[in-house]
């Protein structure tokens, strides 16, 4: 099982952007532990970052064929961007939307999300254990169909 976790603006700086919000764990420490527990789920795990809506897309449509699964913390784009969603939609891969922080006990700007409503779940308010919550979630669910 090939799964994709995919980080959008921003993420880059956790650890050390609004600790009291994302936590003090670097994203490569928090994506170290994600293969850890991925291999022990039996699943293979690549992970990207990038702070640009284009190469998001573009790593979105390159995994057709490869990926069978997708975890994205698209950050602010999560608000903004329908065409983040419109390349989810179009790949057909299963995605579940992952979030630091809860953005529904936040700014009201982040109560709107376009990727939850075609999402397979969400996880949101956990910190770092948000991305493991949705990993274990995604694992599952592939596992059964
Ligand atoms: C975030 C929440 C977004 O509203 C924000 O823009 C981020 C991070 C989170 O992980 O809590 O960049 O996605």
């Amino acid at each position: 099982m090939d799964l994709l976790l995919i980080n959008g603006p921003n993420l880059n700086l956790v650890g050390k952007r609004e600790p009291s919000i994302y936590g003090s764990q670097t994203l490569d420490e928090i994506q170290d532990d994600l293969f850890t527990f991925a291999s022990q789920l039996g699943a293979k795990l690549k992970c990207f970052q990038s702070n640009s809506e284009g190469d998001m897309i573009d790593c979105i449509q390159k995994s057709v064929g490869s990926i069978d699964g997708i975890i994205i913390n698209a950050g602010a784009y999560t608000h903004t961007s329908i065409a983040l969603r419109d390349a989810l939609l179009g790949v057909a891969i299963p995605y579940v939307e992952v979030h630091l922080s809860n953005i529904y006990s936040r700014e009201e700007f982040r109560h709107k999300s376009f990727l939850s409503d075609k999402a397979l779940g969400l996880v949101s308010g956990f910190g770092s254990n948000s991305y493991r919550l949705a990993l274990q979630g995604i694992v599952n669910y592939l596992k059964q169909v």
